[in-house]
């Protein structure tokens, strides 16, 4: 298949949460398209079967397919975690996915081998984290903790409230127990509550933004693929939801500190 280098770059999450990958490419890829999909009417995902999420899964990549993207990323761990073989089955151009950039930032960064991971219960269920680390370092230990009302209070702005602050303290305390030294954030809505999470865990603690490494590994694919925009011009960026896009506008905006003017809602 010939792909448009021109075509726009298609990213999906369950909510806001694909926002922090979004962020990463248009600051190291300032001259790509973007097709943002927010599925806001059935988030969160994490809480939901396997079946659910894999069938929710399939149906925004074919969405993004029809808008000709030339490359997909699941900017969603727990997509990733049960249904990234069944989006590169479906997919006739390049997929990414969050999960592998985490488990290598990890390796990367721990010293002394013990690494926490945060995620959804789906995610974390899936072991798909394990896998990645212990492919690259088999001596590392994990110790994981699922953290399913992360998604919600991130989605509903918390980002600095106390509850929040005492949710993680509870959720982190068992991980922290351990020694870790590097925490992966294995859920693409947890960098919003980095400041908090970092207080949190302390200063030894190093945090792993998956969201982060996606910048370079685009640009590194794009130019294996000879697929980046030549174009030196403003890019344009859409966001597609699937509900009335109130909050996702105001966290979205304070997120990526620009507005969200192409936010479309899309009716299932
Ligand atoms: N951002 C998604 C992730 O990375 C959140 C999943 C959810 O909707 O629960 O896992």
């Amino acid at each position: 298949m010939q792909i448009d280098p021109h075509s726009p770059i298609g990213v999906f999450d369950s909510g806001v949460g694909g926002l922090t990958v979004v962020r990463a490419l248009m600051e190291r890829l300032p001259f790509e398209n973007i097709v943002y999909f927010g599925d806001t009417a059935r988030v969160p995902y994490g809480v939901k079967s396997v079946e659910t999420i894999s069938h929710y899964t399939t149906q925004i990549a074919e969405f993004l397919l029809e808008k000709q993207v030339k490359l997909l990323i699941i900017a969603c761990n727990t997509m990733a975690s049960v249904a990234a073989q069944q989006v590169h089955a479906l997919s006739p151009v390049p997929v990414l996915d969050v999960i592998d950039a985490g488990a290598a930032g990890a390796v990367a960064a721990t010293r002394n081998k013990q690494v926490g991971i945060i995620g959804t219960p789906t995610t974390i269920n899936s072991n798909a984290y394990a896998q990645a680390i212990h492919c690259r370092d088999p001596e590392v230990r994990l110790y994981s903790q699922a953290c399913a009302l992360f998604v919600p209070l991130v989605e509903e702005g918390w980002l600095e409230h106390p509850v929040t602050r005492l949710t993680a303290q509870d959720y982190l305390k068992p991980v922290l127990a351990q020694n870790v030294d590097t925490l992966v954030l294995g859920c693409t809505h947890y960098p919003l509550l980095i400041p908090l999470l970092q207080d949190v865990a302390g200063p030894g603690v190093r945090l792993i933004d998956s969201a982060q490494a996606m910048g370079e590994r685009t640009a590194a694919l794009l130019k294996e693929k000879g697929i980046s925009n030549p174009n030196r011009e403003k890019p344009r960026y859409d966001y597609f939801v699937t509900d009335v896009p109130v909050r996702f506008q105001t966290i979205g905006e304070r997120f990526l500190g620009r507005t969200l003017p192409n936010v479309h809602v899309v009716k299932w």
